[in-house]
């Protein structure tokens, strides 16, 4: 989903100005150049493998448990990694198998697929146990999804971690209330409101960065509106997985680290929450 070759610079550039978390998916299509730039900053001797942590994901039509660790194996031989860091159900719904990745009927309807999304989660401990993942989560789920991997007879591991859309109009105060309840991190998806591309984002919600109360607080610290509403979620123990292909902006969106925002103003901007999604998933 990326011209070729930004992403071997964007995350080269990343990993120079400090990022290790990299979030990835086989269905972006780029994991060859991901891979290749750790590798490649691994020979300069820039990083060890263990200083990052990579992110991958399992796409819905391979949720079928015997399709599980074939599917991680794919993306690690892409990767030419031995191993990823954190491997996720990128969705909680099943697509019909095969080479479609969004399979569709004649009247241009999803094809579904009824594998249970616990039995999925148990082919994703296997793959734990078998060291191809350090770590196992979820995507998308609401909390009666969570719950039902925690509640499921006989979990051997419960997710990690559950990445979700989340920024200051998109707070997710109860979900993250119950993911800080059952130590779940929240890694919050589009923290800077995404590159309101009209073909999978609701543009009816206004520009997070053109925010007034964000670009004001930003003018406080001479920080950008991107800046501080990084800065919230960190605070608050969100992760964020910012997305920039432009240098000065990765960099930029690293540079979080040297102030705080006081209590009254995350309280601010927690009360900016709209409740509306950007990325609304009608699938
Ligand atoms: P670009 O790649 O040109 O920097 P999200 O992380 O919420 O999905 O947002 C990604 C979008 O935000 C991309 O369009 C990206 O464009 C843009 N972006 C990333 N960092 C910044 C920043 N610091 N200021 C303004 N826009 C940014």
């Amino acid at each position: 989903q990326t011209p070729k070759g930004s992403c071997l610079e964007a995350v080269k550039i990343a990993i120079d100005a400090g990022y290790r978390h990299i979030d990835g998916a086989f269905v972006y299509f780029n994991e060859h150049e991901v891979g290749q730039a750790i590798r490649e900053k691994i020979a300069e001797g820039k990083i060890k493998r263990e200083d990052i942590f990579y992110c991958g994901k399992l796409w819905n039509t391979c949720h079928p448990p015997e399709l599980v660790r074939p599917t991680l194996e794919k993306t690690l031989k892409i990767l030419q990694l031995d191993y990823v860091d954190l491997y996720i159900i990128e969705l909680p719904m099943a697509f019909k198998p095969g080479d479609a990745l969004y399979p569709k009927d004649e009247n241009g309807k999803f094809i579904y697929h009824e594998t249970d999304l616990c039995a999925t989660w148990e082919a994703l401990e296997a793959c734990k146990d078998a060291g191809l993942a350090k770590s196992i989560g979820v995507s998308n789920f609401n909390r009666r999804q969570l719950e039902m991997i925690m509640n499921k007879p006989g979990l051997k591991y419960k997710p990690v971690s559950n990445q979700v859309e989340c920024h200051p109009y998109f707070t997710q105060p109860k979900l993250l209330e119950f993911c800080r309840q059952h130590d779940i991190v929240i890694v919050g998806y589009s923290p800077l409101g995404t590159s309101r591309d009209e073909s999978w984002v609701n543009v009816s919600s206004p520009p997070l960065l053109k925010d007034p109360v964000l670009n004001a607080i930003g003018k406080k610290y001479n920080k950008t509106a991107a800046q501080i509403a990084l800065r919230f979620n960190v605070q608050r123990g969100v992760v964020v997985i910012p997305k920039s292909f432009n240098p000065q902006r990765i960099r930029e969106n690293f540079q979080i680290f040297d102030f705080s925002l006081t209590e009254q103003e995350m309280k601010e901007i927690e009360a900016l929450n709209k409740n509306v999604r950007y990325v609304e998933l009608l699938m």
